[in-house]
């Protein structure tokens, strides 16, 4: 049994129930999720979707993909190209600069930035001069409104402190520095050697030079991961006075990333004791005076994300949580995902496929989808999972979703859901169950789905 609280509420937790729910699914960072994508979303489908976005001037939200680290993690599912010959930066550079000409002459300049992120990899991968050229580039053709979050994922390992000095030069104020975890022998197995020194001494430059907001990523569930450890992990985490947390649960996925294979299962704590280490990390964050936010964020009670959170304004996108919401995301770089006017499109995912049609043509679509009336609902529904963990029951909701609310039951007899009468509420316990509620509502999902990985 574990005890923990979450928003003021006590909840208990039974391990027979995280070995009910503990099965693959989902993160849902989209509906319907990308593997059902459909190959023949191409281009044309795109563009008409980007100027559709005109029509209603909806404001803007960029994402670049820079897919290089010097080397690959062991433990990292991101989308990564190893390479130490920095000089593959220069030719993808240049393709990027040529995509965001076509965005360009696609997209209407009024529509504001609302949103500008940069993710890998490896950002700073780049050099300063590379990190000016690209924002020059976006500034030639848009305009960034003054509340605009500008920000960065940096690894402190390979960042100069110059760079940082170009980043908030060139108008960057949010930044999520890679942490995962302080104790050495997690390190050494998850492949990732990183000294709280270099750790701490990033973040103090980011804030010296004017970051508004410093945040770190931590993961649970990595190998040689264990309570006592972790718990020393968290206290270091919190002496650093990061603004927001992400903690996420590790994907061990070795059939999706082969050199994830060098992790032994063997040597990965089980989902009751990774439920244990979340557990704790929730309850050492709210103490510390953040707010636990949808599935896997802490922000301080007093940051906008936590405001958001109570308004109800709160949004979710590729990026994770965020107070932006109502904007299209247009995501430039290799395997970057856009979600437009109610439409997903992906880029080619290998480098030399994106490079090569951008190259040609100027676009990379390799693959998307136009949502239909009953996606959207249904990822209405998720994100309110995911965000508010609330669900009205009004207007047709009962009888479109009656087999859903059926399936729901069994939650609700755990104690995951609450079915009222006039709306269903995720309890605070439901809280770690986010995903398998989730997959109630998706229409896609075939039971026995393995690609995913563990909920729990
Ligand atoms: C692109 S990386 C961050 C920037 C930079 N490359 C770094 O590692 O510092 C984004 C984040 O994804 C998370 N991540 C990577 N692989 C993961 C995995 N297998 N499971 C869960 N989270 C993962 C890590 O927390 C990582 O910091
Ligand atoms: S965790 Fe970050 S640095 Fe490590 S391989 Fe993944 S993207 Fe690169």
């Amino acid at each position: 049994m574990i005890q923990t609280n979450i928003d003021g509420k006590k909840i208990t937790v039974i391990k027979g129930l995280v070995e009910k729910y503990n099965r693959p699914g989902p993160r849902y960072t989209s509906y319907p999720t990308a593997p059902n994508w459909k190959k023949g979303f191409a281009t044309a489908d795109f563009t008409r979707h980007l100027e559709k976005g005109n029509l209603s001037q909806t404001p803007l939200s960029l994402y670049f993909h820079i897919p290089f680290c010097e080397e690959r993690c062991t433990f990292c599912a991101c989308s990564v190209v190893a390479t130490k010959r920095h000089e593959v930066a220069k030719p993808y550079l240049k393709t990027l600069l040529r995509e965001i000409d076509k965005v360009a002459e696609v997209v209407d300049h009024k529509r504001m930035v609302e949103q500008l992120h940069l993710g890998g990899g490896t950002p700073t991968y780049f050099s300063s001069q590379q990190l000016e050229t690209l924002i020059g580039h976006v500034q030639k053709y848009f305009s960034f409104s003054k509340t605009a979050e500008i920000s960065i994922e940096i690894d402190p390992r390979v960042t100069a402190d110059e760079q940082i000095q170009t980043l908030s030069r060139l108008g960057f104020n949010r930044t999520s520095l890679g942490l995962q975890d302080f104790d050495p022998e997690v390190q050494k197995e998850a492949g990732r050697i990183q000294s709280e020194e270099e750790t701490r001494h990033i973040m103090e430059t980011a804030r010296e030079f004017g970051f508004k907001s410093v945040n770190v990523d931590l993961v649970y569930g990595l190998p040689k991961q264990a309570p006592e450890k972790f718990r020393a992990t968290l206290k270091k985490v919190l002496a650093l006075q990061p603004d927001r947390i992400a903690l996420f649960n590790f994907a061990y996925v070795p059939w999706m990333h082969a050199h994830q294979r060098k992790i032994a299962e063997k040597d990965l704590p089980d989902g009751w004791t990774k439920l244990k280490m979340f557990c704790e990390a929730i309850e050492t964050f709210q103490n510390a005076g953040f707010d636990f936010i949808g599935l896997d964020h802490f922000a301080k009670k007093e940051d906008e994300l936590s405001h958001a959170r109570r308004n109800g304004t709160m949004y979710r996108n590729f990026q994770g949580y965020t107070t932006k919401a109502d904007c299209d995301l247009i995501g430039m770089g290799v395997t970057s995902i856009s979600y437009v006017a109610g439409a997903f499109a992906q880029n080619a995912k290998k480098l030399k496929n994106y490079e090569d049609s951008v190259t040609k043509a100027g676009w990379a679509t390799e693959h998307g989808m136009a949502l239909s009336e009953d996606d959207l609902l249904r990822q209405k529904i998720i994100h309110e999972i995911f965000c508010h963990q609330r669900l009205k029951r009004s207007g047709d909701f009962n009888r479109y979703f009656e087999k859903e609310i059926a399936a729901l039951k069994p939650l609700a007899e755990d104690g995951i859901v609450a079915i009222k009468p006039d709306e269903i509420l995720v309890t605070p316990l439901g809280r770690f169950f986010l995903r398998n509620v989730g997959m109630i509502f998706d229409a896609y999902l075939k039971t026995g789905d393995g690609k995913f990985s563990k909920t729990v």
